[in-house]
């Protein structure tokens, strides 16, 4: 237990402090690992066009959520430090080319992302394309180092959440749910389904993969708090995401504000209305927060302070 570790403990817990540190780490990680350079063993190198466009989508932008998320939840488990930078890694490489592929012209069409203009704009579609999928490779490859600096059990586990949490039943299957829902009324239910996996899926695996970083393993009373804590803050995130295309402006969010409603997309503000939306992005917090509360961890308090920072955030 930490002096953080009360209830109301996230107002005093300073996240920017606590992220500083690990955010330029990670940084620092993700532009050692995508880079052009021949891995070890072998005599050639990616492409330099193709790592310029893997360098434009993932370097220099965005929150770090996942990452952040990964980092907390091993430091709740007092897990494995280079375990934990890899999993950090590896979930903002499949959050990045999910970004690219997203804003692709065959999917939302968009111009702007992160304040810049999105891959396919700065290096045409075949590139993107090729980005987004070097990226998703790249991810598991950061999970498998040669050698022992990561046990093997847990590059397995991690690779094993991280593929469920992206693929079919996770993050792609839901973006094929959102394209194929366009223009139609979703029940709540179904919004919530796609919604879960689109989005939801990646951040609970971040959190899942972060307790995997445990040497002994999360306990299964920390696995299922984790587990609950997770499915909310992901969902919360999307219920957010939804509201600020409505309420805030390009400039703030770095990518173009308003595009649901233009695209026919169903969304929680199109289906709940805004202030019952905002309601519910409270509630979720409340449950994310009481299922950190359900169990006994070493360090809740950044997880706890992540889980305000995704419904109270304003880009
Ligand atoms: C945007 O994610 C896409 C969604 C999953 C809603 P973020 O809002 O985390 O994007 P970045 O990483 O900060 O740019
Ligand atoms: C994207 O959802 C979710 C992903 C898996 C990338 P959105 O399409 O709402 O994300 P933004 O608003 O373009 O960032
Ligand atoms: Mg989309
Ligand atoms: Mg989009
Ligand atoms: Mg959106």
């Amino acid at each position: 237990m930490t002096p953080w570790d009360n209830p109301g403990a996230a107002a005093q817990f300073d996240l920017a402090r606590w992220s500083a540190g690990h955010l330029a780490r990670v940084e620092d990680a993700l532009s050692r690992w995508v880079t052009a350079d021949a891995p070890a063993g072998q005599a050639h190198g990616a492409p330099a066009e193709l790592v310029r466009a893997m360098r434009y989508a993932v370097l220099d932008g965005g929150k770090r959520l996942r990452p952040l998320l990964v980092l907390a939840a091993c430091e709740a488990v007092s897990g494995h430090a280079e375990a934990a930078l890899r999993a950090a890694c590896a979930t903002e490489l499949i959050h990045a080319y999910s970004l690219v592929h997203d804003d692709m012209p065959c999917m939302d069409n968009d111009i702007l992302r992160r304040g810049k203009p999105t891959v396919h704009v700065q290096f045409g579609e075949a590139s993107a394309l090729l980005a987004g999928d070097a990226l998703q490779a790249l991810a598991f490859e950061l999970l498998t180092p040669d050698g022992d600096v990561v046990p093997v059990q847990i590059q397995a586990r991690m690779c094993r959440l991280l593929a469920r949490a992206a693929g079919s039943s996770g993050m792609a299957g839901g973006q094929a749910i959102d394209l194929a829902s366009v223009g139609s009324a979703l029940s709540e239910a179904q919004l919530r389904d796609m919604h879960e996996r689109k989005t939801g899926a990646l951040l609970q695996g971040s959190v899942l993969m972060g307790a995997a970083c445990g040497q002994s393993g999360p306990g299964p009373g920390q696995l299922r708090a984790l587990a609950a804590y997770g499915a909310a803050i992901g969902l919360a995130f999307q219920v957010v995401d939804d509201i600020l295309d409505v309420t805030a402006d390009s400039a703030t969010l770095g990518k173009t504000a308003g595009k649901d409603a233009l695209a026919d997309k169903p969304t929680y503000v199109s289906v709940l209305g805004l202030a019952q939306s905002q309601a519910y992005a409270q509630q979720l917090l409340a449950e994310a927060c009481a299922a950190l509360d359900s169990a006994e961890f070493d360090h809740a308090a950044a997880l706890r302070a992540l889980a305000h920072m995704v419904v109270d955030r304003s880009n």
